[in-house]
């Protein structure tokens, strides 16, 4: 899916760059001594053909002697070593703030797309999103450490070079001068060429990114379906289309650099026939036509990478304004002060908003208090005439006037047919998404009036797909335990049915997730259930979660909650009779509504639909059966 990019073109260059101050602020003493150095560089070398000049037209005279030589040849090697020092410290300046200030928007991005919403990263292709924390900032840091200060240093060196030369004979001065006019406009032209292609062949690596990450998490599917070889084509012809990029990025390279390598040459030839021809004239000195080309051959680097760095700095417009995309993004499910702070604006709904979760939350001393470390205790659960789209669907609601009531330590057993919207009203509850109308209430007051975390930590669910990180089997289990004890472990492992994890190599400190050991569906079902059990929520939402387990080992584990989650209200997702006998109460969700809530015994005596839904569940018939 393509993500949603700003219109960058609406920014102007210094706009782009100029949102990097508040990340280079602290190492702005830093990035100016390198500034500096570079600086100072660049003026050492125009001194060299100076001193130059200065030898040919007073020292080296028929019978000068040659120790007149030792001074003359002292002062280049002196100033010749300061360049390469001032060289050496604009690197030593530079490379740590660059590289921290690389890692300190890399933090910044993924703490960022830590906290936008579940329905951003519907959005954007994890690619996009890799590209840019990895790529588009190593060019960042590029730039700023070398293409920043060299191209500001190299026009610094060019405007005192054109100084030095007028000085000496505005003829030649004039001469270089326009030569240098025709690598001005090509520079103009390159500069929107380039920027135009450097951010297309940059989108097109983010989308290769993409293809690669899905091809490999995918791999399975390919294999077994023996598309291996459609997936190399659909990766060859993307490929192909980013080398293509490529090459046109460097044909736009290669046809500025003709020019501004051509021009300066063809100026050099007229600067020696017109010099010569002043000479004589007795209008120069030889010392000066030494000097206007000692100078003309220092100049030449800084020309010819003038243009380069423009390029690189437009580039870098670019990468940043990819970076600033993502981060730009607006978080709309936060806490609710969060929202008074970032929007700065203090409006009188919002602060009622506030007053009243704050008067709601006095009422209910379990939602003032701290969140982690404490065992909840059980909250009531209402959904309250819901709806609810997803953003990319915004007319075709998956929920519509959702009414769902669960007193503190109920179970209630969400059924309905598949697609039916079970999975997005879990959703709901911990807000990863938000209501698109009606409220969800805990404990009778609005999640979206209470601080995220607590709403977080008093909530817990597993979802349907058990996401496991590379890490122990002990940190997977204990991600939102409010104790991080053995014991607490032991028992949550215990309720899930998951000893498997004592029997592994490692017990439960071995590494698991894509980067250890594979784990069965089941096993990983098992440990991420565990997961939810620790967390120790007063809500506990289970989507589907004993899906991928054996008859047998799901009635444990039903049985095992049946007691673990006696004072834990609890909304559980159920595709089996097994665990729908499990809850107090059953609510039948259907046509995006819940269409009826009772025991299993009332609605199946009184509800067809209900009836229609869990024989849609039988299990398979025994073999006494079918015999
Ligand atoms: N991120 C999304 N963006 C848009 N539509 C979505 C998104 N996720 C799910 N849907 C759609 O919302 C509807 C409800 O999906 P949901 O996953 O809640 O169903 P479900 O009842 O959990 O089904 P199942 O029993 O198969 O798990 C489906 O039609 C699905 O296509
Ligand atoms: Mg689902």
């Amino acid at each position: 899916m393509k993500p949603k990019t700003n219109d960058t073109e609406t920014t102007t260059l210094f706009q782009t760059l100029g949102r990097l101050g508040p990340f280079v602020k602290p190492y702005s003493g830093r990035l100016f001594g390198g500034f500096l150095s570079a600086l100072a560089a660049g003026i050492v070398s125009l001194a060299i053909p100076q001193v130059m000049g200065e030898l040919v037209n007073n020292v080296l005279h028929p019978g000068t002697p040659v120790s007149a030589l030792w001074w003359v040849t002292a002062v280049v090697a002196v100033l010749g070593v300061l360049e390469a020092v001032f060289i050496y410290l604009r690197r030593v300046f530079v490379i740590t703030p660059a590289s921290l200030l690389e890692a300190e928007m890399r933090i910044g991005l993924f703490k960022h797309l830590q906290q936008l919403p579940v329905s951003f990263h519907d959005k954007w292709a994890s690619g996009q999103l890799l590209s840019r924390s990895m790529g588009d900032l190593s060019h960042t840091r590029r730039w700023l450490a070398f293409g920043a200060i060299m191209f500001v240093v190299s026009g610094v060196t060019i405007v005192v070079g054109l100084v030095v030369m007028f000085s000496s004979s505005w003829i030649l001065g004039l001469v270089y001068l326009v030569g240098a006019i025709p690598i001005m406009i090509r520079s103009f032209y390159f500069r929107n060429r380039f920027r135009r292609v450097s951010r297309l062949s940059q989108d097109q690596a983010g989308d290769l990114a993409t293809n690669v990450e899905e091809s490999v998490q995918g791999i399975r599917v390919l294999k077994a379906f023996g598309r291996g070889q459609e997936a190399l084509d659909d990766f060859e012809a993307r490929a192909m289309d980013l080398r293509e990029t490529e090459i046109t990025k460097a044909k736009t390279i290669a046809s500025f650099l003709a020019v501004i390598v051509s021009v300066p040459e063809l100026v050099l030839g007229i600067g020696l026939i017109l010099g010569t021809w002043l000479v004589v004239q007795g209008e120069l000195t030889v010392g000066g036509l030494v000097a206007f080309f000692a100078t003309a051959a220092v100049l030449a680097r800084p020309v010819e990478n003038v243009g380069m760095l423009l390029g690189m700095t437009f580039a870098t417009k670019t990468a940043l304004d990819r970076y600033f995309d993502v981060f730009d993004a607006t978080n709309t499910i936060v806490s609710p002060a969060a929202i008074t702070a970032s929007t700065g604006t203090s409006t009188a709904s919002t602060a009622t908003t506030s007053a009243d979760s704050a008067t709601a939350a006095s009422d209910n001393p379990q939602l003032g208090e701290a969140d982690r470390g404490t065992e909840a205790a059980a909250s009531s659960l209402e959904l309250e005439n819901v709806t609810f789209a997803f953003a990319d669907a915004p007319d075709a609601p998956i929920l519509r006037s959702v009414d769902l009531s669960l007193r503190p330590g109920e179970t209630m057993a969400l059924v309905g047919p598949t697609g039916s919207g079970k999975s997005a009203l879990c959703e709901l509850i911990p807000r990863l998404y938000d209501v698109t109308g009606g409220r969800v209430l805990l404990d009778g007051v609005d999640v979206r009036e209470l601080p995220l975390d607590t709403v977080r930590s008093r909530v817990a669910i597993a979802f349907e797909d058990s996401i496991l990180f590379s890490s122990t089997v002990r940190d997977n289990v204990l991600l939102g335990a409010p104790a991080r004890t053995d014991e607490a472990l032991e028992e949550a492992l215990n309720v899930a049915e998951a000893h498997f994890a004592k029997e592994l190599p490692e017990g439960v400190d071995t590494m698991i997730g894509e980067q250890g050991l594979s784990l069965s569906g089941g096993q990983r079902q098992r440990l991420s259930l565990a997961r939810t059990i620790a967390a120790k929520p007063s809500v506990l939402v289970l989507d589907d979660p004993l899906s991928a387990l054996d008859v047998r080992t799901e009635e444990q584990v039903t049985e095992n909650l049946r007691a673990a989650l006696e004072g834990t209200t609890t909304l559980i997702v159920a595709h089996r009779p097994s665990t729908v006998v499990l809850a107090d109460r059953v609510a039948l969700l259907q046509d995006g509504t819940i269409q009826d809530v009772g025991t299993h015994e009332e609605l199946l005596a009184r509800s067809a639909a209900y009836r229609d839904v869990i024989s849609s569940f039988e299990e398979a018939p025994t073999m006494e059966e079918i015999l």
